[in-house]
């Protein structure tokens, strides 16, 4: 049997170079293999919600510019169905079910979420639909029969909840067939790039800490963005020792530069190891090695920016396009809805003779 895969993202602002390393490649390479039966890519606006309940415009603005953003960076819509989570009903009536599957105080412990929690400081106005997303995303997940899901690291404790509830579900309801099926997440190969530090150097990149460098960043913020960027604080003189570890900058050539970089934009190098060491021992200042990163940077910005002046000429197409997804994936979502009712024995049309 092949896979199913299914992913997806909050449609609460643009995608960035960690969601790209963390995620979108990865779904990219799995997209061109094409050895899977469905895959799908859902635009989480219910989820988005859930802690933007006032934010309306926020999230409806944000879905189209989510939706730019995975065909800029190569997701083909011929290939992989991207779709709009509110608009396929079913998800939720997953949810209401998976509910009754899951504790409160298992939900308190999920790592993710103590962390967000925290994060936004709800204290005692913690929404119920946000405490209640893993459940939901559980739904998205089991509602297509879901083998694989890419993901960025954070996520894991999702899929690890959505994975119990797929066991509670079989020891509750003991269904005569397979109705769920365990979903295994797919991440990132390197620690790096499952966590992209942000340019401040503080914390991994995210909209939130506003230390991002968006794909739908033009040149000359690129270029700003990484002359900001936090290095060695004790390289001072380009004569200092610099240190390579904790340094932005060379994180990011870790996550995006390849030998033949060194060619075409700094060819006194062979490779990254060679810049490194020269780094390390002092004479090499922080400007070259930025300049050089801005070159690798452009060079992989500048067809994703192409693209995405090509998208932004044909909006209502993508729409048009969403919407039909929508409705693909409500119907393939409906399937698993009717055996799961029936496993659970609310199938009331079942006793008519
Ligand atoms: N929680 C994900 C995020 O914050 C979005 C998401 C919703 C998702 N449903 C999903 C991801 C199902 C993978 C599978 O980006």
């Amino acid at each position: 049997m092949k896979d199913i895969i299914l992913t997806g993202d909050r449609p609460t602002g643009n995608l960035h170079l960690g969601h790209y390393v963390g995620s979108l490649q990865k779904r990219v390479e799995l997209q061109n293999t094409l050895s899977y039966d469905k895959f799908y890519v859902m635009i989480a606006d219910t989820q988005a919600l859930t802690d933007n309940a006032d934010r309306v415009d926020k999230v409806k603005n944000n879905i189209i510019q989510v939706a730019i953003d995975y065909i800029s960076a190569g997701l083909d819509p011929r290939k992989v169905n991207i779709f709009i989570q509110s608009m396929v009903k079913e998800l939720h009536e997953f949810t209401t079910y998976f509910m009754n599957l899951v504790t409160l105080a298992r939900l308190q412990r999920n790592p993710t979420i103590k962390e967000e929690i925290k994060l936004r400081g709800f204290g005692s106005s913690l929404p119920m639909g946000f405490i209640n997303y893993p459940i939901s995303q559980a739904s998205d997940i089991l509602a297509f029969g879901t083998t694989l899901v890419p993901v960025g690291e954070d996520q894991l404790p999702m899929i690890e909840q959505a994975r119990e509830i797929v066991n509670s579900f079989n020891f509750t309801y003991s269904p005569k067939e397979e109705v769920f099926v365990l979903p295994k997440p797919v991440v990132a190969q390197t620690k790096l790039m499952q966590r992209l530090p942000g340019i401040d150097g503080k914390v991994k990149m995210s909209k939130s800490a506003g230390n991002a460098i968006y794909l739908c960043d033009d040149e000359k913020t690129v270029r700003e963005k990484v002359m900001s960027a936090y290095t060695d604080p004790n390289h001072i003189k380009v004569s200092d020792p610099g240190q390579v570890e904790g340094n932005i900058v060379f994180a990011y050539l870790d996550a995006f530069c390849r030998d033949e970089h060194f060619k075409n934009y700094l060819p006194d190098y062979q490779n990254l190891d060679e810049l490194k060491a020269h780094y390390k021992r002092g004479g090499l200042g922080d400007v070259k090695v930025k300049t050089f990163l801005i070159k690798i940077l452009e060079e992989f910005l500048t067809p994703i920016r192409q693209r995405r002046e090509e998208c932004l000429k044909h909006i209502d197409d993508i729409y048009q396009m969403l919407f039909e997804n929508s409705e693909k994936a409500s119907i393939d979502a409906a399937v698993r809805l009717e055996k799961m009712k029936d496993a659970i024995g609310i199938n009331y049309k079942n006793l008519l003779n």
